[in-house]
């Protein structure tokens, strides 16, 4: 097998798990990766991980090989008793995944993504005005729950849809966190009695009310179809299809639109704070976007998506943000191998045995520097001219994942990322907040051990910084242009609760 970092023996029962840090365990894996190889194994208990810090051992693994290596591990608290598997991040390769998947390519696969463009450029026209107004309270949910139930969020504090979806993602991305559950190095422990086990009487009571609260959501759809009056939207398409569908049950039927938020908010949004962080610490990384901006699109017009050839700098500016930072720093969820396999590697051959779980960790492989030259700075320009970065299949970076898991909403991401990244790089400068008492610049923290947080999904802890519109005009476009957008939005603000 590969090796173990300093080829320290697993303890019996535990293994490696007290070597393990519970907090930004990446960290560690890239040192070990650093220090010990590009192929490592850990042991959480008896079961082996199989840590790749090199973008093409991760694709001869999980695309290559991918009917060995598209499983996922077992998860007692996300999986076994949040969810029952019954979702598509943790169900096991096989029939149920296939059903899931393909009920959320209706919303994913880019000619559906494309009917959503008319609501990501208004949501986007909104945001640039909601910052404009108010620049340090604005956010992002809106387009994602717009598209998967035809809802608009007004005020994430205190929009009903927003709490119900996101109780749970909090509570997910809170517990899924590799090496910090005993309940994964020792499965039995699901069997304690809810009153002696915080954690499964708490996993419990969020599938109850989250299956409910999923429920509820879908069923407003479908009062509105019957009224006539639900917008476009993925539960509209997917009750209107709903025979396809049948092999799907109530519950994993209404957990699909569900999957969009849990899957699509969190990534995105902490993938723009993270720019906004770069963009702040990198004011001559925004002078050559806003150059380009000035320069193909004007301050009469925003950015929309045919503009998108012409910004070739704003969109190295995005890879680079997904390489740099990537939201989902362990690769995702991580694979599990469903066959034992052998494999060649720098002249060395080892043995991945079946059920090992291999975690493709981003934080090693996007800082690899045989791949990226200085892999530690932000730099767009490394993704102009035509270099290739092998392993990351034309991409660049491999923050969507691999093989058959990988993300399908890469496309829609992608176009997220893009019209939003762009429309606040055209409106706004970025810059450093000044103290109010001293008067000195505030240089926010960007590095991974201390200005990044530690759950499933990483972002910035929160930064102050300074965020103008660039001129008056532009200023005059933002808001007309969101006095318009929020006339074509009255039909998402129609609620019954
Ligand atoms: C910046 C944004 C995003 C990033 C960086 C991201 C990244 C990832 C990664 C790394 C995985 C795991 C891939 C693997 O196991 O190999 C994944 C899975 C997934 N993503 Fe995304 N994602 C993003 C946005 C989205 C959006 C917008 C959606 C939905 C519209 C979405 C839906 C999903 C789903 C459903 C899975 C589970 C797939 C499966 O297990 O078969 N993601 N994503």
């Amino acid at each position: 097998m590969p090796p173990t970092p300093g080829n320290k023996r697993p303890l019996p029962f535990i293994g490696n798990k007290l070597e393990i840090p519970k907090e930004k365990s990446w960290i560690a894996f890239r040192k070990w990766n650093e220090e010990y190889g590009p192929i490592l194994t850990v042991w959480n208990g008896t079961t082996p991980t199989i840590l790749i810090g090199d973008p093409e051992i991760a694709v001869e693994l999980m695309e290559k090989r991918s009917t060995k290596y598209s499983s996922r591990p077992r998860f007692v608290v996300a999986g076994d008793l949040l969810t029952e598997n019954r979702t598509i991040l943790f169900a096991p390769y096989g029939e149920r995944w296939r059903a899931y998947r393909k009920a959320l390519h209706l919303a994913t696969m880019p000619k559906s993504v494309d009917t959503y463009r008319p609501i990501m450029e208004m949501e986007g026209k909104v945001l640039a005005n909601d910052i404009l107004t108010n620049p340090s309270n604005w956010y992002t949910a809106s387009s994602v729950v717009a598209i998967a139930y035809g809802r608009r969020v007004l005020d994430i504090h205190t929009d009903s849809a927003y709490q119900k979806l996101a109780r749970n993602i909090d509570f997910l991305t809170s517990i899924n966190v590799p090496g910090a559950q005993w309940h994964e190095t020792f499965p039995a422990l699901r069997f304690l009695p809810s009153f002696l086990n915080p954690i499964k009487k708490a996993a419990i009571g969020f599938r109850e009310q989250g299956r409910q609260n999923l429920r509820s959501l879908v069923e407003e759809v479908r009062k509105k179809m019957q009224q006539g009056v639900a917008p476009h939207s993925y539960a509209k398409l997917l009750i209107e299809n709903r025979d396809k569908y049948a092999d799907l049950d109530e519950v994993e039927f209404n957990g699909q639109p569900g999957s969009l938020f849990g899957a699509g908010v969190d990534t995105t949004s902490a993938t723009l704070q993270s720019l906004v962080l770069a963009l702040v610490l990198h004011p001559e990384v925004q002078r050559k976007a806003h150059e380009e901006l000035d320069r193909h699109v004007g301050s009469h017009r925003s950015p929309t998506w045919d503009d998108e050839d012409q910004l070739v700098y704003v969109q190295a500016i995005i890879k680079e943000i997904l390489r740099w930072r990537p939201v989902a720093i362990l690769g995702g969820t991580p694979h599990a191998s469903t066959e034992d396999d052998i494999f060649e590697w720098e002249g060395k051959q080892y043995f991945i045995p079946k059920g090992a779980i291999i975690l493709g960790n981003l934080w090693s492989i996007h800082m690899n520097p045989k791949t990226y030259e200085s892999p530690e700075e932000f730099r767009p320009e490394r993704f102009l001219g035509d270099r290739q970065y092998p392993g990351t299949g034309g991409k660049g970076h491999s923050s969507f994942g691999w093989g058959r898991r990988v993300c399908p909403g890469a496309y829609f991401a992608e176009r997220s990322l893009y019209l939003t990244a762009t429309r606040l790089l055209w409106a706004f400068n970025f810059s450093k907040a000044t103290n109010p008492i001293t008067g000195n610049e505030i240089t926010p923290d960007a590095s991974m051990e201390k200005g990044y947080t530690s759950g499933f999904n990483t972002r910035p802890h929160p930064f102050p910084c300074k965020i103008e519109v660039r001129n008056d005009a532009i200023r005059e476009t933002v808001e007309r242009e969101a006095k318009e957008a929020l006339e074509d939005l009255r039909v998402f603000e129609n609620y019954y609760d």
